[in-house]
């Protein structure tokens, strides 16, 4: 019998987001997404088995707070309910991320509790199942399963699947932090505040499907320049749709805006690189490979970035120990 599984995921970046869900109680987005998994941001989880009857969770060497325990513990009811697991567990999680800026853990951390699992489970779990399960959690974790350059679509109960893997993929990205920047509001009530209140949602989620079919062609086509451009506007009308919601969800600081400035003042002067940001004020920079040194020199420059790192594509979720 198992007794002790390690898995890793990788966080990743969409080029076309996910903001909103059609059912929340099993994380049904709203909209389509792509993504692409960097080898920068991973998650490495070891799940044991234990005695008795509570399930325990470290986060980065420390115990789980109260809604991360209660939020992790779910999940775990999630796989007993569907009988794909039976007793209790430990889980211990370890970001691997530059700072910790919280920056797309969820999707990482999901992603590779899932993985650990699939260890534990009771059959042979394939990776759209471990996709759908891993989405239950966070939405964005489905996309960490594939991992490489990922496509979650909507539906009925979507998995996501991988469109390109990571050494074919001719980019990167260039995580940019910048300081002051804690977080407000989660994704979660996020969304549902967007929902609620935004007068842009409805326009939001029209738009994120026609960015969505538009970004699957580009990148058939492997036309930079068009995935450049949707990713940047596709962030942009998630953005507006945020920004317009009641209280408004602005994410960024000044030094988000200045980077935003300072991208078009680089493709004005032929350094191609395109900027998206999460539910943060983080900015994400998508360059050819060739060039992600010069794009990270550059953002370095900024007032008020306080760390630059190169991120290169990642592979999917794997089991890297099991006994
Ligand atoms: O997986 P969640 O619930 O953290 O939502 C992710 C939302 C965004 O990061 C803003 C967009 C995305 O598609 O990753």
């Amino acid at each position: 019998m198992t007794s002790r599984v390690t898995a890793r995921a990788y966080a990743n970046i969409a080029l076309c987001k996910y903001w909103g869900k059609l059912k929340a109680e099993i994380n049904l987005p709203a909209t389509p997404s792509i993504s692409l998994a960097l080898d920068v941001l991973h998650t490495d989880t070891t799940v044991l088995r234990i005695d008795g009857n509570v399930d325990q969770f470290q986060i980065d060497n420390k115990p789980a707070d109260e809604s991360t325990h209660k939020r992790l513990a779910g999940f775990l009811d999630l796989w007993r309910d569907k009988n794909l697991i039976e007793g209790c567990f430990s889980i211990e999680s370890e970001n691997h991320f530059p700072t910790a800026s919280g920056l797309a853990s969820s999707a990482s951390g999901f992603a590779a509790l899932a993985m650990a699992l699939s260890g534990f489970a009771k059959r042979k779990l394939n990776k759209m199942e471990l996709s759908r399960l891993a989405r239950e959690g966070s939405g964005s974790a489905a996309r960490s399963i594939p991992g490489g350059l990922a496509k979650l679509p909507v539906g009925s109960d979507p998995a996501a699947i991988q469109i390109l893997p990571a050494g074919e993929i001719p980019w990167g990205m260039v995580v940019a932090i910048v300081e002051g920047a804690e977080k407000k509001i989660g994704s979660r009530e996020g969304m549902r505040l967007s929902d609620q209140s935004s007068p842009y949602y409805k326009n939001w989620l029209s738009q994120a499907k026609q960015d969505y079919s538009s970004m699957l062609a580009a990148i058939k086509q492997m036309d930079f320049k068009r995935i450049g451009v949707i990713c940047e506007a596709n962030a942009l009308a998630m953005h507006a749709c945020m920004i317009a919601t009641r209280p408004s969800l602005l994410y960024w600081t000044k030094t988000t805006v200045d980077i935003i400035h300072a991208v078009s003042a680089w493709r004005d002067s032929g350094l191609e690189t395109f900027f998206t940001i999460d539910a943060g004020s983080h900015v994400l920079l998508l360059c050819k490979t060739d060039d992600l040194e010069k794009v990270v020199e550059e953002v370095k420059s900024i007032k008020g970035v306080v760390l630059a790192k190169v991120g290169s594509p990642a592979d999917g979720a794997q089991i890297i120990e099991m006994s």
